[in-house]
């Protein structure tokens, strides 16, 4: 049987994370979001206390690392050498230090055949910044889902207060442009639109229109490929 492998990639905020997951949950497929592997790396890193600029110490944190991932009722759980550290990742210090740990390549080498290998296994929605240029060129869905830098701060802003976070709105507009520029302008696999990706601008979606959007696209692209 051949699996479907659904690839969406786009700049941090744009609610991909959410979107990828409801549409994964109403389609039974599996959901992986690898920015959470990168976190888990970046977190490594920033407990053995390497700056987040020093290339030579984060690779030396790799080996022996091992970057886990579980579900538990459908919701993926990444595992820093066994420790569930899912919650632990989303701060924006961590954010800071994924960003750093994802454009060194040895990074990206080390969790390049975890993440292919998932596709070989079932139904997947993956989501990332090189799912569709890298890790599935392949895959015959293809998203770049993106919104509008201010749109993406506006609703990271409101995630961040909920979550009783102190921030404020320009820092975090500041740390959006920030990871934007140094996502897009790495040297290996920089975030960019697959040739072949469908684009899909949320700024004026609400969520579930995001989601319905998605859905859409997944079921006329799998009709195509029928
Ligand atoms: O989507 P996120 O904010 O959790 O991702 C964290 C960082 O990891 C982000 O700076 C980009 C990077 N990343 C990447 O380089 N490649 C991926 N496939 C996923 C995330």
């Amino acid at each position: 049987m051949k699996f479907v492998s659904v690839a969406i990639d786009g700049p941090s905020g744009a609610g991909k994370s959410t979107v990828a997951r409801a549409a994964a949950a109403k389609l039974g497929y599996v959901y992986v979001d690898t920015g959470a592997m990168y976190r888990t790396i970046g977190l490594a890193v920033c407990r053995k206390g390497v700056a987040g600029e020093d290339t030579e110490g984060i690779k030396s944190v790799l080996p022996g690392l091992r970057v886990g991932i579980a579900y538990e009722n459908g919701a993926q759980h990444v595992l820093l050498n066994g420790e569930d550290v899912s919650s632990e990742i989303r701060t924006p210090e961590i954010a800071y230090y994924a960003s750093r740990v994802s454009a060194v390549p040895e990074v990206r080498e080390f969790l390049l055949s975890t993440q292919r290998d998932m596709a070989k296994n079932g139904n997947i929605l993956m989501d990332g910044r090189d799912i569709g240029t890298v890790i599935l060129p392949d895959a015959p869905v293809k998203i770049f889902l993106t919104a509008s830098s201010e749109s993406r701060a506006e609703r990271r802003y409101k995630e961040l207060i909920e979550k009783g976070q102190q921030v404020t709105m320009e820092s975090v507009l500041h740390d959006i442009n920030e990871r934007d520029r140094q996502d897009m302008n790495r040297a290996i696999a920089p975030l960019r639109q697959a040739e072949d990706a469908v684009l899909l601008d949320t700024s004026a979606l609400t969520l579930d229109e995001s989601i319905e959007a998605v859905l859409r696209i997944i079921r006329e692209k799998t009709e195509e490929n029928k």
